[in-house]
């Protein structure tokens, strides 16, 4: 309702005929309080885990082998398939509630791990069920086209028959039953071609969806070209982002639909990968950049956006001021949310932290650190410690 002096926030409160009754006074002394965070980019919803890959990664077999191999997602979609819903809300809510404490208020959560119509659908309908039971709130994407599921790969064919499959049963299932806001796609060389990518996003479109793309995370697939192209609302990781691709989303950033670009270091530090995305260049050709953590059971295994935060401020180059725009506000935009979250601002949902700290140089400062005293969401305060 109001942001400003004490003075002034109560005779907005009194004018809207707020009495004390109605009103909980919470005292952020000593501490900076800023819009909740906003995690844009995570595989919230897997079966099993994957640490034996980290073993296998240091004796040289890669990332992309490991998934050829039929090991990687593809190992996680059969323990996803085979988890019960019951478990999977569980673990859910789970990974939910640390990511709460860390002072997110708002997550994207991609399915992709069931890879077949009425798996994809279970996910977005475990990813309901947990927004429906709150606090934090849920952005569903559909990530069909996330890899080749073992029914396809057999053939030589594969890749273009389940890409047939994703455009022709499941996109206008979950479509019809609109179950998710955005469709994301895992842009790769030897997981999806730019090509196919489009195919599948220019359908996702004519149903209606928002569009987003993991583009250019290991090797410049043209991902980020696409992206600029359909103008699509993020393109994330970018870490092998060509100079067009550079070029391409500088010139969207000019236009009436920019591209946010979703940086995911903490992916890099798992993968160990050896380029970075260039968050700076990007930042200074005006091209809006956002952070998330990616969280998922291969690549980033980590729940904590502060920390993603963190390793922006300390490896990608951008100041702490940055680093959080890119955790709210530009996180918000990502997801189509930029009118109602992500920054304090009267009439905006009133998602807010509390934190430990005396400065805003400080949030990113403390790495690892467990710093949100109070967590509000839409109003109401919803963890708090000490
Ligand atoms: O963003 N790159 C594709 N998807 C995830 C990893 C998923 C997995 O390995 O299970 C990512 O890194
Ligand atoms: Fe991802």
């Amino acid at each position: 309702m109001a942001v400003g002096r004490r003075s002034d926030v109560s005779r907005a409160l009194a004018n809207a005929g707020l009495r004390g009754s109605e009103i909980t006074e919470l005292d952020a002394r000593g501490g900076l309080v800023t819009p909740g965070l906003i995690d844009p980019h995570t595989h919230l919803l897997f079966g099993g885990t994957r640490e034996s890959e980290v073993a296998m990664r240091r004796s040289g077999a890669g990332y992309l082998q490991i998934l050829a191999a039929g090991g990687g997602i593809l190992s996680t979609v059969e323990r996803t398939r085979a988890a019960t819903d019951a478990w999977l809300i569980a673990e859910g809510r789970r990974w939910l509630q640390q990511m709460l404490h860390h002072g997110v208020t708002t997550v994207e959560a991609k399915s992709g791990y069931g890879l077949d119509t009425p798996s994809e659908l279970r996910l977005l309908d475990v990813a309901r069920r947990l927004d429906d039971e709150g606090p934090v709130e849920i952005v569903p994407t559909y990530l069909g086209a996330h890899a080749v599921p073992p029914e396809f790969r057999g053939r030589a064919d594969g890749t273009a028959a389940y890409v047939r499959a994703v455009i022709e049963e499941q996109l206008p299932e979950v479509a019809r039953q609109g179950v998710a806001r955005f469709c994301d796609v895992f842009c790769e060389e030897g997981v999806f071609s730019a090509e196919q990518s489009r195919a599948v996003l220019s359908a996702a479109r004519r149903h209606g969806l928002g569009l987003r793309l993991h583009a250019d995370e290991l090797r410049p697939s043209g991902g980020a070209e696409l992206a600029a192209e359909l103008r699509v609302a993020s393109a994330d990781h970018l870490g092998a982002i060509s100079s067009q691709g550079i070029a391409a989303l500088a010139e969207a950033a000019g236009s009436a639909a920019p591209v946010v670009a979703t940086m995911l270091p903490m992916t890099s530090l798992y993968l160990d990968l050896a380029t970075a995305p260039p968050a700076r260049a990007l930042i200074d050709r005006g091209v809006p950049v956002a952070l998330g953590t990616d969280f998922n059971p291969g690549t980033s295994p980590s729940p904590n956006l502060p920390l993603a935060m963190s390793m922006a401020w300390l490896k990608l180059g951008l100041s702490a001021s940055e680093a959080l725009v890119a955790a709210t506000i530009n996180a918000a935009y990502s997801l189509g949310l930029g009118a109602t979250h992500g920054s304090l601002e009267p009439g905006k949902q009133a998602d807010l932290v509390i934190w430990d700290v005396p400065s805003l140089e400080q949030l990113p400062y403390w790495l690892g650190a467990d710093l949100a005293r109070v967590v509000v969401k839409r109003g109401r305060v919803v963890a708090s410690r000490g």
